[in-house]
């Protein structure tokens, strides 16, 4: 990796596979950094045979060469880092200063999560299907600014002033609107809180100093995004969204610096369309095409367990991904699972209302009437664990030539390479014609 500053977003509706190629450039990195996102997010590493599943905690973490940092623009819910920490922690992953947190991220509390459920049946068609982790709220509730962050959990007459103020309004909330009492007080609240205090006490810090100075000493930092692109709060499909900006662009913000020098941002795109949630969906597959793919995928979510909506590539989503990221190179996952199907299509313009359209809509009703028109592939035969290693041994001219194809029509129509392809779950199951 010539540059210092890399950055890993989803380009399309979350799980492409960010985990992995996050943990795979980590090898490259001195610094890996969520800068958005909570414990929404669950990204699966597989390393030597052994999987890891995180929600909070960066995928650079198996390095012992990494800092791994959890910034500005994170929502965290301190009782799942606690845990993932010592499990974590437990492993030998934690060592002394390899783990900061923000001061300045905000926290979770029990409210969020209750005002998550009461919110997704309140706004039922419109709901986006949250992962009931709390993070709307919590992000309501640092722009209404009586949000709690890090930084005052460790100063207890400030948490407990604070707390005050936003348990009164949420509870009050909760019982007055949804009728549903909260089933835990204020005190009881502190109390559990001041003990994750103690337990994260030691990582709380100024990482945006840190970050600061980790880039005027030239080190090489790797962001990693969560949720996907079309999740994004001002540019995904609104309202079907998560509540941070997933886009790249907030680097600057959630990552707590300029970033003004080049960036090599990295799309992750999946040879296939998952979504977890509801919002309209193109090219989704609703028949057994769709269910042999999410049984072959596993495309079960690693937060909540759903059954993923499976649906064709979609370079309408996709085209307008690159533009909004400024993605300036693919990493193309899972097109290993694509080998068990005779035929594969690749979504290219959307009919709205008899009319070809090649941008995503902003509007929900035109969303809701796209059509995809789709261009269609033979497809390859299934890959085995011999071709991938032979694959990966060969280089990119021994894939199969309708793959290959396949890798070139995405390339050729977004204009963008693809130079990582994954091929399997594990760290090695992986081609790189160029970093
Ligand atoms: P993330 O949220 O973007 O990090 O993605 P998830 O971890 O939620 O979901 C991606 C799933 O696909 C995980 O179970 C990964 O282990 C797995 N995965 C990633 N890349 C590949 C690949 O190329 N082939 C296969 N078969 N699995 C992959
Ligand atoms: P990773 O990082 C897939 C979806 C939810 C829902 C919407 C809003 O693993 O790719 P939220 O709980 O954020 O308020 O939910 O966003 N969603 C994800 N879908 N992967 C994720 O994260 C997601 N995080 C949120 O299903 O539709
Ligand atoms: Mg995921």
């Amino acid at each position: 990796m010539g540059n210092k500053i890399s950055v890993i977003v989803g380009a399309q509706w979350g799980d492409e596979g960010k985990g992995k190629i996050t943990d795979l450039l980590s090898q490259d990195s001195e610094f890996v950094v969520r800068f958005q996102g909570g414990n929404n997010a669950g990204h699966t590493l597989k390393v030597d045979g052994i999987v890891y599943k995180l929600h909070l905690v960066p995928s650079g973490i198996l390095h012992s060469h990494t800092t791994c940092i959890l910034g500005t623009g994170m929502v965290i819910d301190p009782k799942t880092l606690c845990e993932e920490i010592e499990a974590l922690d437990k492993k030998g992953f934690i060592r002394e200063q390899n783990l900061l947190i923000s001061e300045n991220a905000h926290i979770i509390f029990p409210y969020h999560i209750a005002m998550d459920e009461a919110l997704t049946n309140h706004q039922g068609k419109l709901a986006a299907g949250s992962t009931k982790r709390g993070i709307a709220p919590v992000c309501a509730d640092k722009m209404y600014r009586h949000g709690i962050r890090m930084v005052d959990l460790i100063e207890p007459e400030i948490f407990k002033e604070k707390l005050t103020t936003a348990y009164k309004f949420n509870s009050d909330i909760l019982e007055k609107v949804f009728n549903i009492n909260l089933g835990i007080t204020e005190e009881e609240i502190y109390n559990v809180y001041i003990e994750y205090a103690q337990k994260l006490k030691r990582f709380i810090t100024n990482t945006d100093l840190a970050l600061y100075k980790a880039s005027k000493e030239n080190k090489k930092i790797l962001f990693e995004g969560a949720q996907g692109f079309s999740l994004d709060i001002d540019h995904g499909i609104y309202p079907h969204t998560t509540s941070t900006n997933t886009v790249a662009g907030n680097i600057h913000i959630g990552g707590g610096n300029h970033w003004n020098q080049e960036k090599k941002v990295i799309g992750v795109v999946k040879a296939y369309v998952s979504r977890v949630g509801t919002s309209p969906f193109p090219t989704e597959l609703l028949d057994e095409l769709g269910e042999k793919l999410r049984e072959e995928g596993q495309e079960y979510g690693t937060t909540t367990g759903r059954p993923r909506r499976i649906g064709w590539l979609d370079l309408v989503q996709l085209r307008k991904a690159i533009r909004v990221n400024g993605i300036t190179e693919i990493a193309l996952t899972k097109l290993d699972i694509l080998g068990c199907l005779k035929e594969l299509r690749v979504c290219t313009a959307y009919d709205i209302s008899g009319k070809l359209v090649k941008e995503t809509p902003s509007s929900l009703t035109k969303f809701r009437d796209a059509r995809p028109i789709y261009a269609t592939f033979d497809c390859w035969d299934r890959t085995s664990q011999e071709h991938i290693k032979e694959f990966l041994k060969e280089g990119y001219g021994a894939l199969p030539i309708k793959m290959r194809a396949y890798i070139e029509f995405i390339e050729e129509s977004l204009g963008c390479p693809i130079n990582i392809i994954s091929l399997g779950p594990d760290r090695e199951e992986t081609l790189i014609k160029k970093i």
